[in-house]
């Protein structure tokens, strides 16, 4: 039986635009979120406390998480990889954050510049820190499907990563497929796996559509009693640190097929639209969301 209810985690204001080689202005980064804020989604993904040499695009997180209208029935989590992130995440007047680990090691020293096993060590860090705050953390487990250096990996390490970052207290946490490799078969595989470690109602999925495959791969995993999926608007995305790999399932085709299912999600698809074409335009890009792209030729 699918949920009744399907959370979206809206990623675009930070995975979407992490990979943009030109530096999108600030307040175009924060009318962005502002604007999704009246959408109805309750997660909203504004920003990453990253190195700034390792990602440009983010270097204004600071300025991003100050000058947006905070609705009170939104959350706004901010990526922190280690804890001078986290404390600058505060500091900015953090919330909520994210942890993101992975389960291939050639990835996370790529991404992160350390191995699983240290970057769980920064992530225990970080969470014992929100912890005293009452801070809620996230955790991501990037290659869930596959990796773009070692290619297969198994789903017992991705139930492994997934199971020590909730044992530290992730109170979500988010299977990557960071590369959109996965098809429906190993999503299905990887899931049974990661069940079997993770309550199911504690995992969402975060599909990229590089091969076409996120829908499909989304509905396996409501399938399988997911509830809680990532996705951009306007398909926006791709990880600065993983060669190949495209946008973010766009939220607008994942709210179209969840509404069409008879799925809540409190979002309004229409307003989604509207913020889609907003960035896409201050990006002079078309849009990756098929929805979009059907509406405005209707
Ligand atoms: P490092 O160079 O190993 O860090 O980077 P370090 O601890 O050795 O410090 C070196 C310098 O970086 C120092 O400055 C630190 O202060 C500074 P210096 O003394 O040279 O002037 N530094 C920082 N500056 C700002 N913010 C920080 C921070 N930490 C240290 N938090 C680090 C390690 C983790 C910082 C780096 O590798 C990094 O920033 N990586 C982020 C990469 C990233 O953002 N990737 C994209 C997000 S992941 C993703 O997209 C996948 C996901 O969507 C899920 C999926 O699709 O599967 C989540
Ligand atoms: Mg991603």
């Amino acid at each position: 039986a699918y949920p009744e209810f399907v959370k979206i985690v809206e990623v675009g204001p930070r995975d979407g635009l992490q990979n943009e080689k030109e530096i999108v202005p600030t307040g175009v980064k924060i009318q962005l979120i502002d604007m999704l804020s009246g959408t109805g989604l309750s997660v909203i993904e504004a920003t990453s406390f990253v190195s700034s040499k390792w990602v440009p695009q983010m270097a204004d997180h600071t300025d991003v998480l100050r000058g947006i209208q905070r609705a009170s029935n939104v959350q706004y989590p901010v990526l922190t990889p280690n804890l001078q992130g986290f404390q600058d995440a505060v500091a900015a007047g953090a919330t909520e954050v994210a942890v993101f680990g992975s389960a291939s090691e050639t990835f996370s020293k790529k991404n992160i510049n350390c191995s699983v096993d240290e970057s769980m060590l920064r992530f225990e860090e970080v969470i014992n820190a929100a912890k005293k705050r009452q801070i809620p953390v996230r955790g991501y487990v990037s290659c869930a499907l596959g990796c773009p250096h070692e290619g297969h990996i198994e789903p017992s390490k991705v139930a492994e990563v997934a199971k020590r970052l909730y044992e530290m207290g992730c109170y979500e946490i988010s299977l990557g497929d960071t590369i959109g490799i996965g098809t429906p078969g190993s999503m299905l595989k990887m899931l049974q796996r990661v069940m079997k470690d993770v309550p199911i109602n504690a995992l969402a999925v975060h599909c990229h559509d590089t091969y076409g495959q996120a829908l499909p791969n989304i509905l396996t995993a409501l399938q399988m009693g997911v509830s809680v999926v990532d996705s951009a608007v306007a398909g926006l995305g791709g990880c600065p640190y993983a060669q190949g790999s495209s946008g973010n399932v766009s939220t607008e085709d994942v709210l179209y097929m969840l509404h069409g299912m008879g799925i809540e999600t409190g979002v309004n698809i229409a307003k989604v639209i509207e913020a889609g074409s907003f960035i896409c335009s201050a990006l002079s890009r078309k849009t990756n969301s098929k929805v979009a792209q059907a509406r405005s030729t209707a």
